[in-house]
């Protein structure tokens, strides 16, 4: 019997995101009201996505030769509070998670769990939130800090914060709510309770005023990629999203978080871990293979902008480093995200640093997806069976209408023709829907 696999999207940020990209209308002059953004979802939900993940970071980037490309490219920036982005689309759609992004750095744990649980109650139970600890010290001195702290200290916090958050989230008792206006008594003050919470970095009272959750405790999304942001994401998350390269890699990285999972006491099948996929499609497979080609085309032209975006996550300013000199004459290291800077380095092996950025994630993230709906479709369903689960992370750098039709319109239904992915939800809370196969 075929098991079905879960999709979502991975949307960079609330922003004029792919501007400069073909189909992509007047991006430069609506990205403030985000009418694109409210259509994504709703073509995702009538596709039966479990969630949009809105991706997010609090600062302009600078680490490549100062903020001169960021600003002229629009590389992450100008940025919306992805709550605000968030909150609308909740409005919008009826079934489909909605997941934005906050800082254990730049969140106190009260202001995010009043925040999630305010965006839980107006979707009726279809938040998440992807937990990140943060990589950039721009960002903390936005926040009055001299920098970001250690790589793995911010796990260490990070676990403390998880603590407070959980612990606020469950000050309201089930049933505390019992609005009955025969008694006069709307809640229950036996069922509210203070937590008084005290770590080493955090402290909250509560209980939290905001009310219950409507799914208790709202879908925690995760992504660390290093040992340590592997058992941080192993123990809190109900979904990782993740982009080791092929088949062997994705296997033997769900695998781990399964086992750490085990470690925790917890049934993995409770984290559904999503590959990020970047998906070619034409109408035959002589024009999607020419639409690769279009693509590396872009890829290879853009080699400036696309390092200024990985510096912007590693931290490392490349505008300075000889393009023509092999990358492993270079000294790499990292406080950011460490996982992309070693999968970087081993992909690039004694190749040059133009030559490994001419294909790296230019046409294929996870794994290389090029072909017509059902052959994409079908390759899907190929590598999830070696790999064994759970889902795609849709990660597209030419967001438009016409890209979403292409998915909504072409391979989802070859998906479901396949019985790969679902036709229907089959509840209206997020955590279940994910839960569901
Ligand atoms: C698909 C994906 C989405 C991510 N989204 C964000 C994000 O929105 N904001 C952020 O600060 N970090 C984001 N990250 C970075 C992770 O939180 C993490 O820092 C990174 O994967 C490196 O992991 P490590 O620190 O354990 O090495 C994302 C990573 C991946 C793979």
């Amino acid at each position: 019997m075929i098991k079905p696999f879960h999709l979502a999207w991975f949307l960079q940020g609330s922003s004029a995101q792919a501007w400069g990209e073909r189909w992509t209308g007047n991006i430069g002059a609506n990205w403030m009201v985000p009418e694109l953004f409210m259509d994504l979802a709703r073509i995702l939900e009538r596709a039966c996505f479990d969630y949009v993940l809105i991706e997010d970071s609090s600062y302009i980037g600078e680490s490549y030769g100062g903020r001169g490309i960021y600003l002229e490219k629009a590389i992450a920036v100008p940025r919306q509070d992805p709550a605000i982005v968030a909150a609308l689309m909740t409005q919008h759609t009826s079934r489909i998670g909605i997941v934005p992004t906050f800082g254990t750095y730049s969140h106190h744990p009260y202001l995010l769990a009043r925040l999630i649980a305010s965006l839980d109650q107006v979707s009726l139970g279809r938040i998440g939130w992807n937990a990140v600890t943060g990589s950039s010290d721009y960002a903390a001195m936005n926040y009055g800090m001299p920098g970001m702290p250690e790589h793995d200290h911010r796990y260490d916090m990070a676990d403390e914060y998880m603590a407070a958050v959980k612990a606020l989230w469950g000050s309201w008792e089930p049933g505390a709510i019992v609005n009955d206006s025969e008694s006069g008594v709307f809640i229950d003050p036996a069922k509210v309770h203070n937590i008084d919470f005290e770590g080493k970095w955090f402290k909250t009272r509560g209980p939290l005023n905001a009310g219950p959750c409507p799914q208790g405790q709202p879908v925690i999304a995760q992504a660390g990629g290093s040992p340590r942001g592997r058992e941080f994401a192993a123990r809190h998350a109900d979904t990782i999203v993740a982009h080791p390269k092929g088949i062997g890699a994705m296997k033997a990285y769900r695998d781990d978080v399964r086992r750490h999972m085990v470690a925790h006491g917890r049934n993995p099948d409770d984290c559904k871990v999503l590959f990020m996929i970047a998906p070619i499609i034409g109408e035959t497979e002589d024009e999607a293979q020419t639409l690769k080609q279009r693509r590396a085309a872009r890829a290879a032209e853009t080699v400036a902008e696309r390092l200024a975006h990985f510096g912007k996550v590693t931290n490392l300013d490349f505008s300075g480093f000889d393009l023509d000199k092999p990358i492993c004459d270079i000294e790499l290291t990292t406080n950011g995200h460490q996982l992309n800077l070693e999968q970087f380095k081993r992909i690039a092996g004694t190749r040059t640093l133009r030559e490994t950025m001419a294909d790296y994630n230019a046409t294929s993230l996870s794994v290389e997806l090029v072909g017509t709906p059902d052959s994409v479709a079908a390759k899907m369903g190929e590598v999830m069976e070696e790999v064994g689960g759970d889902g795609y992370l849709f990660s597209l750098n030419n967001v438009s209408r016409r890209a979403l039709a292409e998915i909504e319109d072409g391979l989802v239904p070859a998906l479901q023709a396949r019985g790969l992915t679902r036709k229907a939800y089959g509840f209206s809370q997020f955590r279940d829907n994910l839960l569901e196969f």
